[in-house]
C-alpha cells in the first residue's frame, strides 16, 4: 500500500524545502516539521490493549498502545526526521542503519545497524527524506527484516515512481508513505522535481 499524505501544511512546507533559495537551517526545521504531521497519519492504525487507570473519580477502563515503536533512521538523511516523529511518540526506541549510495553505480552500501532488542514485536517505521532508485530502502528494509521485524512501514517526504515500484515488489508486506510522489529520476539518479541531495542540504556538507 502506498500512501501520499496530502495536507496543506505539508505541501507549504515542502515548497520551501524544494527551493534553493533555503538554507540549512530553514531545511532541517521543515525537515524536522513535515516529519512531526506525518507521524500522526502513520500511526493512525497502532493497536491498542485495554487498561485500567485509577482517576480522582475511580477506576477507569480505557485503551493504551499494546506495540513499542522502533524508529529507523537511514543515516544520514534520515536522522532528520527523528526528532519531529519523537515529538509525537516520545516513548519510541530508536534503532539506526547506515547506507550510502555509490555515486557512480548509484548502488546501496551498508556500513552501520545497531537496534534495540525485540524487533520483531514492534511497529518499525524505516525513515528517510529520499526514495529515490529505493536500492538504500531496500538494504535497510532487509536489514530490519532479517533482525527479526515483521511490522515495517516505509517513510519518506519525497518518492519516485522507480523508487516506489522496486519497494513494492521487493516488500508488498511494507506498507510506504509519502509526502509527496514527484515525477522522475534523472540521468543520475536525483529525484525531479526533488530536494537535491537531501543528506549534504541538512548538514550543509556542499
Ligand atoms: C540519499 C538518501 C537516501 C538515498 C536515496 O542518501 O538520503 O538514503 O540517497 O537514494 P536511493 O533510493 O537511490 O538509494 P545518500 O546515499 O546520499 O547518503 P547520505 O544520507 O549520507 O547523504
Ligand atoms: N538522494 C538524495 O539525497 N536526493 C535524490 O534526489 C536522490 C538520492
Amino acid at each position: 500500500m502506498i500512501t501520499v499524505l496530502n495536507h496543506p501544511l505539508i505541501t507549504h512546507k515542502l515548497t520551501q524545502m524544494r527551493s534553493l533559495s533555503t538554507g540549512t537551517k530553514d531545511f532541517r526545521q521543515n525537515l524536522d516539521e513535515i516529519a512531526g504531521l506525518m507521524a500522526y497519519e502513520i500511526t493512525r492504525d497502532l493497536k491498542l490493549e485495554p487498561v485500567t487507570v485509577n482517576t480522582h473519580s475511580g477506576p477507569y477502563d480505557t485503551f493504551q498502545l499494546n506495540k513499542e515503536v522502533v524508529l529507523v533512521p537511514i543515516l544520514r538523511a534520515g536522522l532528520g526526521m527523528v526528532e519531529g516523529i519523537l515529538d509525537l511518540i516520545p516513548t519510541a526506541k530508536v534503532g539506526h542503519v547506515g547506507v550510502y549510495r555509490d555515486e557512480e553505480t548509484l548502488l546501496p552500501h551498508e556500513y552501520f545497524a545497531k537496534f534495540p532488542d525485540k524487533l520483531e514485536q514492534a511497529e518499525v517505521l524505516v525513515l528517510d527524506p529520499m526514495l529515490a532508485t529505493g536500492g538504500s530502502a531496500d538494504a535497510a528494509i532487509e536489514i530490519v527484516k532479517k533482525r527479526g521485524a515483521k511490522t515495517i512501514k516505509l517513510v519518506c517526504l519525497v518518492g519516485a515512481p522507480e523508487g516506489v515500484e522496486f519497494i513494492k515488489e521487493r516488500h508488498p508486506d511494507v506498507d510506504i508513505f509519502l509526502a509527496a510522489l514527484d515525477e522522475k529520476l534523472n540521468e543520475h539518479g536525483y529525484i525531479v522535481p526533488g530536494l537535491g541531495d537531501a543528506g549534504d542540504r541538512i548538514y550543509g556538507t556542499k
